[in-house]
């Protein structure tokens, strides 16, 4: 049996930092008996004097230098919670390598260096632990390392960016137009003042890397992925959406295909009795399917510092196992498969497109015709607004490969008819 006091150094103390320190004084006494051995706090540091000393910690336990944390011999977990690649980087292999366990909800760095990092811990006889990193405190992480192992995971569709969920609610809720929605999200704190990333799709992608990597066992890098933000998406999209029986969603798909993984990050039309599209506001779910047990849901908040928090914590109390009952390093998933990847153009969607046409007879039969002619079928057409002297035309295809489908768009396109740049988005099927 290992020790039975557990020392545990935290780098790092923003809102979620803060926010472990609280739930640590909150809950620790109660995680301390049911674990029945103990784990304190030993060492905090942050280069913001103000942030330690709101912490309200013994002033022996703060520092502003983190090497003080990952260099102290009597701390065996380090949560590194500062974010971004470096430093954070330097100081988990720094933790790594002077023997400590590590907890992170670092997801660029997880999505971008995880495999180098773990593959550290593990010659150190260690471990990194990052449920936070997707899905704040929505159980995620463990579920697909552990629950579903001995399944076969086929495809897991997530809303993993809440930032752009609480903007398609409100969009669909308040009719406001993407730019309102995007301030309203601003000023309730949903999103971060600079959301490039998470309306460009890219917080998504890093999330399905981490995930990808995880369900199927196999390497994968943010460069497998197509993505695509939302910034295209209208009100009018919304409301068209909801005729056709569809919510519209940012989607990260992960797709286990013969020929190998299909990885993309796109807005999507998700039909009203498909549970993702039940997920509102700032929340997070993911839908799992899998060869023996079907379908799974992981559903609840997507972020925020308590939420977070848990996700850390339960990451510190599986450290602190690992330590009690000596079992080195758990399961480290550092031997991720080689894989080829099947390109978006490849894949058989269902496409809804918006766009405008010259008002007037036969423009319906000229597009199914054009449509037709490049082998592509329509399910429905239907002329919405007048815009000036143009027609709104909304239309949804039967499934057809990307490919194709782009190819025969160019060649519609092509005609006076039609004035370009039609909304496209992809279906969910
Ligand atoms: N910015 C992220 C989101 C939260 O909006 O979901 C952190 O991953």
């Amino acid at each position: 049996m290992g020790k039975d006091l557990v020392k545990v150094g935290l780098v790092g103390t923003g809102t979620i930092g803060g926010s472990v320190v609280e739930l640590l004084k909150r809950n620790g006494s109660s995680i301390n008996e049911k674990i029945d051995f103990k784990i304190a706090l030993g060492r905090v540091a942050d280069r913001d004097v103000t942030r330690l000393q709101a912490l309200k910690l013994d002033k022996s336990m703060l520092t502003t230098e983190a090497n003080d944390v990952l260099e102290d011999p009597d701390i065996d977990i380090v949560i590194e919670l500062i974010g971004g690649l470096e430093p954070a980087r330097s100081f988990i292999t720094k933790a790594l390598e002077n023997g400590k366990y590590v907890v992170t909800a670092n997801k660029d760095l997880m999505a971008t260096h995880g495999e180098e990092l773990l593959a550290l811990a593990s010659e150190n006889n260690r471990n990194i632990f990052y449920e936070a990193s997707v899905g704040g405190g929505i159980p995620l992480i463990r579920p697909l390392k552990y629950s579903l192992v001995a399944d076969r995971i086929q495809r897991l569709v997530g809303i993993v960016n809440g930032t752009t969920n609480y903007i398609f609610t409100r969009m669909a809720q308040d009719e406001l137009s993407l730019e309102d929605a995007l301030s309203e999200a601003q000023k309730f704190g949903f999103a971060e003042p600079d959301p490039t990333n998470d309306v460009e799709g890219l917080d998504a992608a890093y999330k399905l890397v981490i995930m990808a990597s995880l369900a199927f066992g196999k390497k994968a890098d943010l460069e497998n992925i197509s993505v695509q933000g939302i910034r295209e998406v209208t009100y009018e999209d919304i409301v068209y959406a909801r005729e056709i029986g569809c919510t519209i969603k940012l989607l990260a798909i992960g797709e286990d295909l013969p020929g190998g993984l299909a990885l993309r990050v796109h807005p999507t039309l998700v039909p009203l009795e498909h549970p993702l599209s039940s997920v509102l506001n700032e929340l997070n779910a993911v839908f799992v399917e899998a060869e023996a047990v079907r379908e799974v849901m992981f559903y609840g908040p997507g972020a925020g510092p308590l939420p977070t928090a848990t996700a850390v914590l339960a990451d510190v109390v599986e450290a602190a196992r690992c330590i009690r009952f000596e079992v080195a390093n758990g399961v480290v998933e550092s031997k991720l498969k080689e894989t080829e990847f099947v390109p978006i153009d490849d894949l058989k969607v269902r496409f809804y497109l918006r766009f405008l046409a010259e008002d007037r007879a036969g423009i319906f039969a000229a597009l199914a015709n054009a449509f037709s002619d490049e082998g592509v079928s329509l399910d429905m057409i239907t002329q919405k607004r007048r815009v000036g002297s143009m027609a709104e035309i909304v239309l949804v295809t039967h499934e057809v490969n990307e490919k194709a489908f782009h190819s025969a768009l160019n060649k519609v396109m092509d005609t006076s008819a039609i004035k370009p740049e039609p909304s496209i988005i992809r279906l969910l099927s």
